[in-house]
């Protein structure tokens, strides 16, 4: 019996090593625990915290970046810190290179900052992956007045595969439809609420004109026709790489985590078509009418959403 299950495990082990050959065995799935540095390296969360709040403090857009870069690390090989990866000899097209992320993702200096002070503390012992992940967690607390605070389980792994490819295959563009962005949530496994919970988001931040310049152009979009003139003297007719100014995302309340962002929704005063695109089913509009009206709904749905986003 004992020989036989040598010979099992022998032959198991020799199809893992000829996989290898081929393909990087997959990462194994870590269990996510609360508190998890909290004998490791108990000042851990406090000093992302510090990185954090002293970036908002310099500039408030960085909150902004760090949050967007939680999602587009998420949905690009889980939450796994492969957005962070540099260009290297042997990977010369990461993530990071990517259209969806180059050149308007920010907050890498603040993740460096943070990462660095940890090194100091506790060398070697918090995961990069974490360390996105209570990042935008800390510029959800303070761009939102402390009203978005939540408890992140950590223990993720940092990945080494970070491919420009995957990036482009899993990260929606601003023009999708909603079925699009549906499927494309759905896939990492976040539902229809999760889209219009997380795409609150869009209540800070700014956007390069090339991400909606066909919403400005003709044939004339379903956006409020005082914003797109508004927007079409902010931008160029043809944005490009070496001319793409930044307008803010909600012009109401540009620096703050909040739900004005639904309300522009109804007020067809977004930039995105995958922003208008939540109109476009009564369950979705149902979602964007409830998180506008009822109050404090939406913070306690986005800090559920966030949480959920970064265990993919
Ligand atoms: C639903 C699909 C989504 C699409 C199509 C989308 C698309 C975009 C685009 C095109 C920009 C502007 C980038 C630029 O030109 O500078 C942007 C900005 C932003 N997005 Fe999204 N996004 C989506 C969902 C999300 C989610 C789930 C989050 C976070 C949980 C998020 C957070 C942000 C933030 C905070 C900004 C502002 C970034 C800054 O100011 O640097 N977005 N998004
Ligand atoms: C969304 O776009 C896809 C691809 O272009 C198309 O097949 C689908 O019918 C569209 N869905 C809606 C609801 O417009
Ligand atoms: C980029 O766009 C600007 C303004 O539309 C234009 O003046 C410039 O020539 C363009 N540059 C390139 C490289 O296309």
């Amino acid at each position: 019996m004992a020989r036989f299950g040598a010979l099992i495990l022998a032959a198991l082990l020799g199809a893992v090593a000829a996989q290898a050959q081929t393909t990087p065995p997959p990462a194994p799935r870590p269990q996510l625990r609360f508190g998890f540095y909290k004998h490791s390296c108990p000042p851990a969360e406090v000093i992302v915290r510090d990185a954090v709040r002293n970036a908002i403090i310099a500039n408030p857009g960085l909150g902004a970046g760090l949050i967007r870069m939680a999602f587009h690390d998420c949905f690009v090989q889980g939450c796994d810190a492969s957005i962070l990866l540099d260009p290297t000899p042997a990977n010369l097209r990461p993530e990071k290179v990517s259209g969806p992320n180059f050149p308007s993702m920010r907050g890498f200096d603040v993740i460096d900052a943070a990462k660095a002070a940890l090194e100091r503390f506790c060398p070697g012992v918090v995961s990069c992956a974490d360390v996105v992940q209570f990042a935008a967690r800390d510029a959800a607390f303070f761009l939102s007045g402390f009203r978005v605070d939540y408890k992140l389980p950590a223990g993720r792994l940092d990945g080494r595969v970070s491919l420009e490819s995957e990036a482009l295959a899993f990260l929606p563009p601003p023009s999708f439809n909603l079925s699009e962005l549906v499927d494309s949530f759905k896939v990492k496994g976040l539902d229809i609420d999760d889209l219009v919970v997380l795409s609150g988001s869009h209540t800070i931040g700014r956007s390069h004109c090339s991400s909606f310049s066909d919403r400005i152009s003709m044939p004339p979009s379903d956006m409020d026709p005082g914003m797109a003139f508004v927007l079409k003297g902010e931008c160029p007719a043809n944005p490009n790489f070496t001319k793409d100014p930044t307008v803010v995302q909600d012009f109401v309340t540009p620096d703050k985590l909040d739900n004005q962002y639904y309300k522009n929704v109804l007020k067809h005063k977004v930039l995105f078509n995958s922003d208008a695109a939540l109109l476009t089913s009564t369950q979705t509009a149902r979602k964007v009418v409830e998180n506008a009206f009822v109050r404090g709904r939406w913070e306690k749905k986005f800090a559920k959403a966030m949480v959920k986003m970064a265990a993919v």
